[in-house]
């Protein structure tokens, strides 16, 4: 009697845990169809392996990384084999399908009691579907000790794949430096929330953080210092190298911006022939914006533009430069328009497309250009006027660096405080009169840097914002609540502890 008790309240307690309303997956995917019977599941064991595509090397990456991320609290030790003709059973499965209506980021992931099988057709999907088979298991998955619980997954059925194509974050390692470990750190919690695109705002008032070896000043002594005077550093050539290898495995484009003509004070002060007067100003190390200008009428300015982009273009793998544009207050209207027309040509001859800010849609800018809103609503109605794609990055919702109450320790506040609902409660297609999902290439999440100094502080303003921004971007708005995301908010936050993110909490996210 005492026995039948015991196991029927074990029963219960299973099942009220495990129950589908409770299962919580970031960014919601498209379909999901759980299996009835709520107490299925395919167990993970020792002798699970990972089997993949013959002769397909992606795939055989990718399972050997979603290996490792298991082996490591497991204690496991899943290996990768050829599928051939085998389908035992206990195992998992990452198969290139045909099936169009995924797309090249989509994928199926079926669990049943026998198997674990993820299907794309394209390896993106399959990677995708590693991401939200991480999210399935328990939240121990994301452990580096090893943790003696039972390894389940509930049977399910999903089929997903993104609203947007341009799921992005932008880290500032200009105000203050961030060295190639931290970023890395970034691109691995941007790779399980299925965000592609990396944006490095690489140059700045206080600091040029990239390498570029024909100007080797710009380096020598503009990366010097930082806001408040802090340590400065920049990536040699090889570090950025690194960085764009370690996010292309990932999934993930990174797009370098190089901000110009204003936000250029670093470089101003580090090669006097820069400047319209012929005199280097001082390095700066405050927080104010728009009193730097490139000298436009200086023809050396845009050789100084091609060599850095040159040297820039070489290493970058994606198709993109970001040349930023924004508050360019030192620079008369028309010479701006000139400017970037000019610059927009530059980037052109060395093979990439331009990204600027909002402001570049009053040059006259190619179609084949992006422009990114943060601010100057108008800037986005003309861009879809002149069918130039635009990507959301509205500073009154998803700029990171802004402080989520009065009391943020850090953080600035200019565009107003952003809960962690006034991040997550907009659609993009409805925020500006006038720009619709036709013109919209996707969603940004920008950090800035000036009052963030530490991993510890970056943690602090993108988490839990940024994992709502990736939700914006994936998934359909019609999935999106308030309520039911805040609720599978508050069952992440364990994961977010075991990944050790030191993440902000409120009534939110308690
Ligand atoms: C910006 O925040 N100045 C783009």
């Amino acid at each position: 009697m005492i026995m039948l008790i015991a196991v029927s309240c074990v029963t219960k307690k299973i099942a009220v845990k495990e129950s589908p309303e409770v299962i919580s997956i970031i960014p919601i995917p498209s379909e999901v169809i759980y299996d009835r019977a709520v107490n299925n599941y395919f167990r993970l064991t020792n002798n699970t392996n990972i089997y993949v595509d013959k002769d397909n090397d992606e795939l055989r990456r990718i399972g050997q990384y979603i290996a490792g991320k298991i082996n490591t609290p497991t204690g496991f030790d899943l290996s990768v084999f050829d599928s051939g003709n085998l389908s035992e059973d206990g195992n998992i499965y990452l198969r290139i399908v045909e099936d169009e209506t995924l797309g090249t980021e989509g994928y199926k992931l079926t669990v049943t009691q026998k198997n674990i099988i993820i299907e794309a057709a394209k390896t993106n999907g399959i990677f995708y579907g590693v991401q939200t088979l991480r999210q399935l298991l328990p939240d121990e998955i994301e452990s580096n000790t090893i943790k003696n619980i039972e390894w389940r997954v509930r049977t399910v059925s999903i089929k997903d794949y993104p609203r947007y194509e341009w799921r992005g974050a932008m880290l500032d390692v200009a105000r203050h430096f961030f060295p190639v470990e931290d970023v890395k750190h970034y691109i691995d919690m941007l790779a399980l929330y299925k965000i592609n695109r990396l944006h490095l705002h690489l140059t700045d008032d206080q600091g040029w953080r990239i390498e570029i070896k024909s100007w080797p000043n710009l380096t020598a002594h503009g990366a010097s210092t930082a806001v408040d005077g802090d340590p400065g550093g920049f990536f040699t050539q090889d570090d950025y190298k690194e960085i764009i290898d370690y996010a292309f495995e990932r999934y993930i484009t990174v797009i370098p911006e190089i901000d110009m003509p204003g936000h250029t004070n670093a470089a101003l002060a580090s090669y006097p022939e820069l400047n319209c007067d012929g005199i280097a100003p001082e390095l700066f190390t405050g927080i104010k914006v728009g009193f730097s200008s490139l000298c436009v009428e200086k023809e050396i300015t845009y050789e100084f533009i091609n060599d850095v982009i040159g040297e820039l273009a070489q290493i970058t793998k994606g198709p993109y430069i970001h040349i930023g544009g924004d508050e360019a207050k030192s620079t008369k209207e028309e010479d701006y328009i000139k400017f970037i027309n000019r610059v927009e040509e530059i980037v052109k001859s060395n093979g990439k497309k331009i990204i600027g800010w909002d402001e570049i849609v009053n040059a006259d800018i190619s179609n084949l250009s992006i422009a990114q809103f943060w601010a100057t609503k108008s800037n986005a109605v003309k861009a879809s006027q002149k069918k130039v794609q635009i990507i959301m990055s509205p500073s009154t919702r998803i700029y990171l660096d802004m402080k989520y109450n009065p009391s943020t320790p850090i953080g600035l506040f200019w565009a107003g405080y952003i809960d962690i609902k006034k991040s997550y409660d907009w659609d993009p297609s409805t925020e500006i009169d006038g720009v619709t999902d036709e013109n919209i290439l996707g969603v940004e999440a920008p950090l800035w840097t000036e009052t963030v100094k530490t991993m510890n502080d970056i943690e602090y303003m993108a988490f839990p914002r940024l994992i709502g921004a990736a939700e914006i971007g994936w998934s359909k708005q019609h999935l999106r609540q308030w309520e039911n995301y805040s609720q599978r908010l508050n069952l992440h936050k364990n994961r977010l502890k075991i990944l050790d993110i030191n993440f902000y909490q409120d009534n939110d996210i308690k």
